[in-house]
């Protein structure tokens, strides 16, 4: 991506994605380097800042290159990388002053602070600092602490605070120094992105054709909008339904893609295949490995058959770059991916630009392996066939009921458990479905859905009358630390 750019790097812990996201909402271009990264590729990545951002104290600390903060890019060291900038330049440090406190602190008028007055912030921890030479104090608190120090000549400043999380005017500090101090256009926005992008793809791919497996996800959805943009027909979307997918949710996909983005997908049907490997596993994690190990397979099958394909798309996107670095380069040597550089709500915003449609952005999350970790036990057909009417219903009462939009995520699993039914004066055993439905923005917390009573009688009415061989309903209410969101 060419365009004025900040690099963050990363000391440790969420504070280098957290600065990020705040950046690229003032469109501020920015990415994320390990704290490692040497000085000379900082210097050959060319950016019109750098922010060190994270990290801890002490001597297990990750350390940024002292001679980062040399190149003549003005620097934004933030919380422990400003003691380390300190030191890396000459200072010392000479003790802790305060820890985990609020203090007052007013501003001197360096361009950092432009418009911001006087007041009050939490400190995590603030150090009596030696000043390296050159540098003086820029803010100000009672007791004689430095909260914040520069050398404006040089443009390198470091406050003893962390901007982006629960500052006050953190976004102001952090807009200041991208824009003013550095320079730098804020020309981030997804529509800028789409056009640079597309030029990119069509660099990079030539006239040459690439292939992308769709899941039906957001990832994978706008990937494959954002390269047909790019290069058209040349791009080849493969769908393997798995056999495990919510129901009527191939049909949605596959309509979606054709009616509303005007693309064919080639579709496979791997139902069988799959649910053969699945013979005799009950293991959530060997579940899984399982799908994706015939999934893999079923995607290599069909590459072939397709034709002559040159590059392999995939919708990887930068949590997944950040966390995973190492995990994506295998398979082909002309792998494209062309949303590595987007957080999740930007690949929704793109989404948009693009044209995607709703009913793919807004798509719940869903595990890969499917329905195969929404039954507890051993997969096999009937127990799909359960699972999914049972989930179908209970999409269809809360859509009924008007809460499809309010509810972050919502679903039926199919649990192990049996008891006797009565049905037509016979007893058999039956097994018992349970709903989950949660509250979340992030997936991290969240916290069980208040679920209206009449609404649960409705779909439980409806589940044992309508599901055959399930007889009892029950509601999860379980929340953060003991259970997570999925039943694996
Ligand atoms: P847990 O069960 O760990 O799940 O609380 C957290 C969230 O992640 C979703 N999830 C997935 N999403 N691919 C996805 O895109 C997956 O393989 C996958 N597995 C779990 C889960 O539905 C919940 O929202």
């Amino acid at each position: 991506m060419t365009g004025d750019t900040v690099l963050i790097l990363d000391l440790g812990g969420d504070q280098a994605q957290l600065t990020a996201r705040k950046l690229r909402g003032e469109r501020f271009f920015c990415e994320i380097l390990p704290s490692e990264t040497s000085a000379d590729e900082i210097a050959r990545r060319a950016p019109k800042g750098l922010v060190l951002a994270g990290g801890a104290d002490g001597p297990a600390a990750r350390q940024a290159d002292p001679c980062a903060m040399m190149l003549g890019v003005p620097v934004l060291a933030m919380g422990c990388g400003a003691r380390q900038m300190a030191v890396s330049l000459g200072g010392q440090l000479l003790g802790t002053q305060i820890e985990r406190r609020t203090a007052q602190i007013a501003f001197s008028d360096s361009p950092l602070f432009d418009g911001l007055g006087e007041s009050e912030r939490y400190f995590d921890r603030v150090d009596s600092v030696e000043l390296p030479e050159g540098f003086s104090p820029v803010a100000y608190a009672a007791g004689g602490l430095v909260p914040a120090f520069a050398s404006e000549e040089r443009k390198l400043y470091a406050l003893q605070f962390y901007a982006e999380s629960n500052d006050p005017d953190g976004l102001q500090m952090l807009a200041n120094f991208a824009g003013g101090i550095c320079g730098c256009e804020p020309w981030w926005s997804m529509e800028a992105f789409a056009e640079r992008a597309v030029e990119d793809i069509r660099n990079t791919v030539g006239d040459e054709s690439a292939l992308i497996a769709i899941s039906g996800g957001v990832d994978s959805s706008v990937c494959a909008a954002l390269m047909y943009r790019a290069i058209g027909d040349r791009l080849k979307c493969l769908y393997i339904n798995t056999g495990l997918m919510r129901k009527g949710e191939t049909a949605l996909v596959t309509a979606t893609f054709r009616d509303a983005l005007n693309m064919e997908l080639v579709s496979v049907d791997a139902g069988e295949r799959i649910l053969k490997r699945l013979e005799g596993v009950t293991d959530p994690a060997l579940k899984r490995g399982v799908v994706e190990e015939e999934v893999m397979r079923v995607f290599q099958d069909e590459a072939r058959s397709i034709g002559r394909i040159d590059w392999l798309c995939q919708g990887t996107i930068y949590p997944d770059v950040l966390t995973d670095p190492g995990c994506r380069a295998c398979g082909s040597e002309k792998l494209i991916e062309p949303i590595r550089l987007l957080f999740k709500d930007e690949v929704r915003q793109l989404g948009e630009v693009l044209g995607v449609p709703r009913e793919l952005i807004a798509r719940q999350p869903f595990p890969g392996p499917g329905l195969a970790v929404r039954i507890v036990g051993e997969v096999t057909r009937e127990k799909l066939e359960m699972l999914s009417e049972a989930d179908a219903i209970f999409r269809e009462e809360i859509a009924d009921a008007g809460l499809d939009r309010r509810i972050w995520q919502y679903f039926a699993i199919l649990t192990d458990i049996r008891t006797h039914a009565l049905r037509c004066g016979r007893t058999c055993e039956e097994y018992a479905v349970a709903l989950r439905a949660v509250s979340s923005q992030d997936a991290l917390l969240f916290s069980p859905y208040r679920l209206p009573y009449d609404l649960l009688e409705r779909v439980t009415a409806r589940i044992t009358q309508e599901v055959p061989g399930v007889n009892r309903v029950l509601y999860d209410v379980t929340g953060r630390p003991s259970s997570s969101i999925e039943w694996e």
